[in-house]
């Protein structure tokens, strides 16, 4: 049993006074998110969301940028079609081998454009109730969805966020399909993180020392989902979390947020907060790209913290294969391996990677999948 503080009574994490599911179903069925606990006036976590010290390790941010000297490296992309393409490519390099974040600056995308974007799912969380809570759904065949944790009949505690989800999976979604709010705005930013992610694919081709067709040609960054996450103001944030500790499946991510910080990721044994650059794109590394560059790439653990500043709105882009390639089996790339670079994975698909991604509870646990995927005679 699990005993929490500040709380009058003790707090089980399981037991007969606390039926789960039924605490799940009930805060489900207002569609009203975590915004709308907030909204009805909250002043304590409810259990629902309470999270076992485990999962909670060293939230406080005193391993900050600042506190540490280390900071996510910052690549500007000036320049990279012509005078100062080798430099981007090396500096893109070094940082996808060491961090596995980066910071870009100068990528195209203009600023109005990025928090324009921000601005409208900001707004579809805080429109009345009644509005959002008719796109509420957890229908995966949906291509447009708003939900509070999708996980939250399977997670052991849920996370202190709301979601909006646009799949462009497919091309962009059916104008219909998505709400007026935020429809513009956000087919807007597609087109221009679609410029970006050719870019990125060309330049990450070559830092892989590879002809800069060769991740586009292997279609692995053919398909885009947006998942926008809203992470409300919080009372007591030492109790709760906005995002577990987790890898992306995807190849990369890009990622937009707002000036309210709270990403913190994983580098040398310890969490470092990953500051908002104003007019910056965050990239990634995905689980998946690490997997094809044979190690070389890295794809690191981070986490978003619960604050009691807010709200946090990112808006994530998972690059991930197209439809016709999501059952092509994906393995280190032949040419990074030799003699004394042996494959250190098996071949797999994105679909069953990423079955076995969600079925392990990556995001619950924050326990890599990749070693799963590993040749295990390697060393
Ligand atoms: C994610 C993620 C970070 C954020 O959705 O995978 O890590 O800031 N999001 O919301
Ligand atoms: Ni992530």
């Amino acid at each position: 049993m699990q005993t929490l503080p500040g709380h009058g009574e003790p707090i089980t994490c399981s037991g007969p006074h606390y039926d789960r599911a039924k605490e799940a179903k009930e805060f489900d069925e207002t569609k009203a998110g975590v915004k709308g606990l907030i909204d009805s006036g909250v002043t304590k976590v409810p259990r629902l969301f309470i999270h076992p010290p485990q999962n909670l390790h060293n939230l406080s941010p005193d391993t900050d940028g600042a506190a540490t000297g280390l900071q996510v490296p910052i690549i500007d992309m000036r320049g990279y079609q012509d005078s100062r393409r080798e430099d981007v490519v090396n500096d893109l390099c070094r940082a996808s081998e060491t961090w596995g974040f980066f910071q870009i600056i100068n990528h195209g995308i203009p600023v109005n454009v990025m928090n324009g974007t921000l601005e409208a799912v900001k707004q579809f969380h805080e429109q009345p109730e009644g509005v959002k809570r008719e796109w509420y759904s957890r229908d995966n065949a949906k291509k447009f969805r708003y939900y509070s944790n999708g996980d939250l009949f399977r997670s052991k505690a849920a996370t202190w966020k709301d979601t909006v989800y646009f799949d462009f999976s497919s091309g962009a979604p059916d104008p219909e399909a998505v709400p007026l709010i935020c429809r513009e705005p956000v087919f807007e930013y597609e087109r221009h993180i679609e410029k970006l992610k050719k870019s990125l694919s060309e330049l990450l081709s070559e830092a892989l020392g590879l002809d800069s067709d060769y991740l586009g040609d292997i279609g692995c960054m053919e398909s885009k989902r947006f998942v926008s996450h809203y992470y409300p103001i919080c009372p007591e944030p030492e109790l709760t979390i906005g995002t577990i500790n987790h890898s992306d499946a995807s190849f990369l991510t890009l990622l937009l947020q707002n000036h309210h910080g709270g990403l913190q990721i994983r580098h040398q044994n310890q969490w470092i907060d990953v500051c908002p650059v104003p007019g910056a794109i965050l990239a990634n590394i995905g689980d998946s790209m690490q997997l094809v560059s044979n190690d070389k790439f890295k794809s690191v653990e981070h986490r978003v913290v619960a604050r009691k500043a807010g709200p946090r709105v990112s808006v994530a882009c998972f690059l991930v294969p197209g439809e016709t390639q999501k059952s092509k089996p994906y393995g280190p790339i032949k040419e990074l391996l030799d003699e004394d670079n042996p494959p250190m994975y098996r071949e797999t698909t994105f679909t069953e990677y990423f079955g076995f991604y969600l079925s392990s509870g990556n995001g619950l646990n924050g326990e890599s999948v990749l070693p799963h995927f590993r040749v295990s005679e390697s060393k």
